[in-house]
């Protein structure tokens, strides 16, 4: 137990566990507002794990006029209070110790949904990444909302958390202390005092509902790191203030601003992006302060947290994207299993699709959030089964996991000399490395699990019905799909041989992005960077429709850095050879209008067409002719589907194989078929 991760901490009064916790985090899966089963199910799996404390919700909104900008939870609601004490109930069970984040977002929201009320700030200043121009706070809504703060954190009270954190970075309440968003001459602008009036008002209000005996936390930016904005010396004046009057219990230190995508990407650095980049700076903010400091920001791996609480930088250190992608991390370590952790790639799917989807998921866990269905644990299965798996790609990977994980004997047949599919194409760009992490992880399993894994491995229909198999699964994935151009489809190259390396673009490029995706960005990047002179033509509304805003940052950057020309609204019509170049005709589907480029290479990305041949060649073989029970899969039952008697295995196809989506999908697809073969 000496591990100093796993040391007990009292957090007042409150004792800890270990030092490991997960912090605020709006996972929107609320329903209605309220932390219903899948909310609280997604806790409770952490507490199962081993977690110090889970912070739940990310903003908790306080007030009517805070409408969740990404499916925060209704604290202004009484109807809350049995749902939260369910939540609490069920991770209190499980040894953890449970929180909330509360806030009222002030301009960090928009207006158009729910009540439709006007979004409310100190002053008519819009946020770059809502977008909305709020109200200037008048005194009856300052009034009102100092109210709502101490309604809602009685509520939590009653519901059994065992405390609250305000959430005082780009929220209301930092908005009034911080100069870049208060431009108020009242008694509420201007000096530090003024600005502080508003914050300690809710602060002292909270504090005389809920006693000194309950727990409340902050979570505020002692550096916005912007000019003009707090910073550290006022960060810190700021936090002994809250502290010499007994408001906090604890500070969750922040360095940075959120006001827009490309600043949220250095409080929540994503993948290709430094480790750890704020714990020195949280580590001198202890040294200020006599508050317990807790931190998060890209500590993705065990040695980094280990490393923040030997040194003393932190009293617990926040590992919250790493517990999206493993709730059971500390289990793990306690049980001298380290080295099976899931890896968080920061990949930072989960929080792209609050906005882009309304619910985090996890790019390589599908189990997370859907713990009602899917398991963390997978159950052995009582009859051993042989199951040959063809394709290692992430969809191949995840089935012999999860085959080997139910105890059956698993052979996987890749044609390729390494496993990751596309995901090994992908981790080309130097950037997106981390995603190796996804195929590397299953690799390892695989070996733990006695998975037997054969690279160069060519076989056709033959080869596999002779292996006698119970179980076969087809991930063999897709390949490059050309889109329908009037002539010239054979004088383009694919993102496909950029990334992979066959094609080194120079000179004048066009890359044609029909499909929106990472694929085509990244080949963009990478063709960008490389100093070629490059115009991307794209016939959506806009750049990589389906890329978060997240990971769409640093694509920008490179785009802006290279003076990468970029046009939207446009289709490339037809290609043919011209003078040694290329002249390209681009159309759009507005107008009969067309234009012409002339290039030294065009690059085109449209998805991905199945590579399914061995699967149709089975077919006929198999006791399923390919068939898949739906209502089965959902109801997670076995697969019984017989529509050849004479057949002599199932047969199921995963992944790109059968449709080209994404990395999470061939995930979802291989686990809730294989978890119950
Ligand atoms: C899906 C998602 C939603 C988040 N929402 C909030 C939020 O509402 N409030 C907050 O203070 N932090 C929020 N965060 C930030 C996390 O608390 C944490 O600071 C961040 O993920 C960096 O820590 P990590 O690298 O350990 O994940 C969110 C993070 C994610 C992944
Ligand atoms: S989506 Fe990526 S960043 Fe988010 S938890 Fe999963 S691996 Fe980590």
């Amino acid at each position: 137990m000496d591990d100093p991760l796993l040391q007990p901490f009292a957090l007042k009064h409150l004792q800890l566990r270990n030092r490991v916790f997960s912090s605020a985090h709006e996972p929107a899966y609320a329903d209605g507002g309220m932390p219903t089963d899948r909310y609280r199910l997604y806790h409770v799996e952490k507490a199962k794990g081993g977690v110090s404390m889970t912070m739940t919700a990310g903003g908790a909104v306080v007030s009517r006029d805070s409408p969740p900008a990404f499916g925060n939870l209704h604290v202004f609601d009484d109807a809350i209070v049995p749902w939260v004490q369910r939540l609490t109930n069920g991770v209190h069970e499980h040894g953890s110790a449970v929180m909330i984040q509360l806030t009222h977002l002030g301009r960090r929201t928009g207006w158009a949904q729910d009540d439709w009320l006007p979004v409310v700030a100190p002053s008519p200043l819009r946020e770059p990444a809502h977008r909305s121009i709020p109200k200037e706070a008048e005194e009856w809504d300052i009034e009102r909302i100092v109210g709502d703060y101490a309604d809602g954190a009685e509520r939590m009270q009653a519901g059994g958390m065992d405390g609250i954190e305000l959430e005082a970075y780009g929220h209301l309440m930092d908005q009034f202390w911080s100069p870049l968003t208060n431009h108020r001459d009242d008694e509420y602008g201007g000096s530090l005092d003024n600005r502080l009036r508003f914050p300690l008002m809710v602060l002292r209000a909270i504090r005389e509902r809920v006693g000194s005996g309950f727990l409340v936390g902050i979570r505020m930016a002692l550096d916005e790191t912007m000019p003009g904005g707090i910073d550290a010396a006022t960060g810190l004046e700021i936090l002994r203030r809250l502290e010499s009057e007994g408001l906090v219990d604890f500070v969750n230190v922040i360095r940075g601003s959120i006001a827009t995508d490309a600043a949220l990407t250095q409080v929540i650095p994503i993948h290709g992006m430094r480790s750890a980049p704020h714990l020195d700076f949280a580590g001198e903010v202890r040294q200020h302060t006599s508050l317990a400091v807790l931190h998060a920001s890209k500590i993705d791996d065990v040695a980094t947290a280990r490393h923040a609480i030997a040194e003393g930088k932190l009293d617990l250190v926040g590992m919250t994207r790493a517990h999206i992608a493993d709730p059971h991390i500390v289990r793990k370590i306690i049980e001298g299993r380290e080295s099976e952790i899931r890896p968080c790639v920061g990949a930072t799917y989960c929080l792209d699709r609050i906005y882009e989807a309304g619910e985090a998921l996890c790019i390589h866990n599908a189990a997370t959030s859907r713990e009602a269905t899917m398991p963390h644990d997978i159950r052995r299965s009582s009859s051993a089964r042989r199951v040959v798996v063809i394709g290692a790609g992430p969809a191949g990977l995840e089935a012999a996991r999860v085959a080997g994980e139910r105890g059956h004997s698993v052979t996987v047949l890749e044609a390729m000399p390494w496993a990751g599919g596309q995901i090994r194409l992908a981790a080309r760009n130097p950037r997106r490395r981390d995603l190796l992490g996804i195929v590397e992880w299953r690799v390892s399993e695989l070996e733990r699990l006695d998975v037997d894994v054969r690279y160069d491995s060519y076989v056709d229909s033959a080869d596999i019905v002779a292996m006698q198999p119970n179980v076969v699964i087809v991930a063999t994935g897709g390949l490059p799909k050309l889109p329908e151009f009037e002539e010239g489809g054979d004088l383009v190259v694919t993102t496909w041989d950029v990334l992979g390396g066959d094609v080194t673009p120079t000179g004048d490029v066009l890359l044609y992005d029909d499909n929106g995706t990472h694929s085509a960005l990244s080949g963009a990047e990478m063709i960008a960077r490389s100093g070629a002179n490059l115009e991307i033509v794209t016939p959506e509304r806009m750049l990589g429709i389906e890329v978060g805003g997240m990971n769409h940052v640093p694509y920008a950057r490179a785009f802006n850095e290279t003076d990468t020309r970029i046009t939207l609204n446009q289709r490339v019509m037809s290609i043919r050879p011209e003078s040694g170049r290329l002249c390209v005709e681009i159309g759009s589907d507005q107008t009969k209008h067309r234009v012409t480029r002339h290039v030294d290479t065009v690059v085109v990305d449209h998805g991905t067409v199945v590579n399914a041949d061995l699967y149709f060649e089975l077919k006929p073989s198999s006791s399923n002719l390919g068939a898949v029970d739906y209502g089965a899969l959902m109801d997670g039952r076995p697969q019984s589907l017989v529509r050849n008697e004479a057949g002599t295995f199932q047969l199921f196809r995963i992944g790109d194989a059968v449709a080209g989506r994404n990395i999470h999908a061939a995930i979802y697809d291989a686990l809730r078929l294989l978890k119950d073969v």
